[in-house]
C-alpha cells in the first residue's frame, strides 16, 4: 500500500521541477497522477514509460482548457481526490517596481493567481462528489516576506496564500483541505535568486523532491488535521 494508494491527482505545470518531482513521488506511492502543461513533449518526457502518470495538454490562464482537463477527468476516474496548483512563472526581467512593465505584471497574476482560483473553482465539486479532497496551492517564501525586485511575483504568491485561507474555510464542511506550500529557494527552470541562497540559513537551494514530500503528505490521509496552513520547505529562510 503505497501513501497516496489509488488517489486521483492533477498537478499543473507537471513538466518540469517540483510539478515533476511531485509526480513521480506520488505516482510511486501508488496515485493515479494526472500531469498537465502547455508542451507535450516535455509531460511525455515526465510520463516516460510510467503507467501511473497521465498527461493533458493545459495553458492554466485559459478558463476553457480547464474545463476540459476537468471533464477529462470526470469521465476517466469520475472522481478526484487531490490538486495541486504548481504551474507558475517568475517575471523574465521583473526589476523593482519602478522597472516593471504592464505587460510582465498582468502575465504574472494571471499565471499564477487566476490559475489557483480557476483550479480550485472547477475542482471542488468534483471532490464535493467524493465526499473529501485535499488542495495544495504552491507559494513561495514569497508568499510570506517580502521580495525585491519582484514585486509582481510576491504579490501573487502572497495572493496565493489568501486564496488558499479563504478556500480552507469555505470547504472545511465538505471535508476538503487546502494547504498552501511555500518553497524557498529550489534548483529548477526558474531562475535563481542567488542572492537568496546566500542569506538562507542552510546556504544551498533546495531540491525539488524536498518539496515533493511536502506535497505528498498534503494530499496523504496523513495530514487530516491541516487545512488553511502554510506550510515551507525553505532551509530556514523565513525563520530569521
Ligand atoms: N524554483 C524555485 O526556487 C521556487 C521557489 C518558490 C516557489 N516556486 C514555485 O513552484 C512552482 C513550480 O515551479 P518550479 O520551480 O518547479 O519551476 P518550473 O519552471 O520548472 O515549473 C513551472 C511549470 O509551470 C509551467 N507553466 C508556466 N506557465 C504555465 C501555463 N500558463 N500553463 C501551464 N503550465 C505553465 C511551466 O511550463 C513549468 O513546467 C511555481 O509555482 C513556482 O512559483 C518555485
Amino acid at each position: 500500500m503505497g501513501r497516496v494508494q489509488d488517489k486521483v491527482v492533477l498537478i499543473t505545470g507537471g513538466g518540469s521541477g517540483i510539478g515533476a518531482a511531485s509526480a513521480k513521488l506520488l505516482a510511486k506511492e501508488g496515485a493515479q497522477v494526472i500531469i498537465t502543461g502547455r508542451t507535450q513533449e516535455k509531460l511525455d518526457n515526465v510520463k516516460a514509460d510510467n503507467d501511473q502518470i497521465h498527461t493533458i495538454q493545459q495553458d492554466v490562464t485559459k478558463a476553457e482548457d480547464w474545463d476540459r482537463v476537468i471533464t477529462e477527468i470526470k469521465e476517466k476516474y469520475g472522481h478526484l481526490d487531490g490538486l495541486v496548483n504548481n504551474a507558475g512563472i517568475t517575471g523574465p526581467e521583473e526589476g523593482s517596481i519602478e522597472d516593471l512593465t504592464d505587460e510582465t505584471f498582468y502575465q504574472i497574476i494571471d499565471t499564477n493567481i487566476y490559475s489557483v482560483y480557476k483550479g480550485m473553482q472547477v475542482a471542488i465539486p468534483l471532490m464535493r462528489e467524493a465526499g473529501k479532497g485535499s488542495i495544495v496551492n504552491i507559494s513561495s517564501t514569497s508568499g510570506l516576506v517580502g521580495t525585491p525586485d519582484a514585486a509582481a511575483y510576491g504579490a501573487s504568491k502572497f495572493a496565493v496564500r489568501g486564496l488558499t485561507q479563504s478556500a480552507a474555510l469555505e470547504l472545511v464542511d465538505d471535508h476538503i483541505r487546502v494547504n498552501s506550500v511555500h518553497p524557498g529557494v529550489v534548483e529548477t527552470e526558474i531562475r535563481l535568486f542567488e542572492e537568496v541562497v546566500e542569506t538562507t540559513p542552510m546556504k544551498r537551494v533546495g531540491k525539488a523532491e524536498e518539496i515533493a514530500y511536502l506535497v505528498l503528505y498534503l494530499i496523504s490521509d496523513e495530514s487530516t488535521f491541516s487545512t488553511g496552513a502554510a506550510f515551507t520547505a525553505d532551509g530556514g529562510y523565513t525563520a530569521k
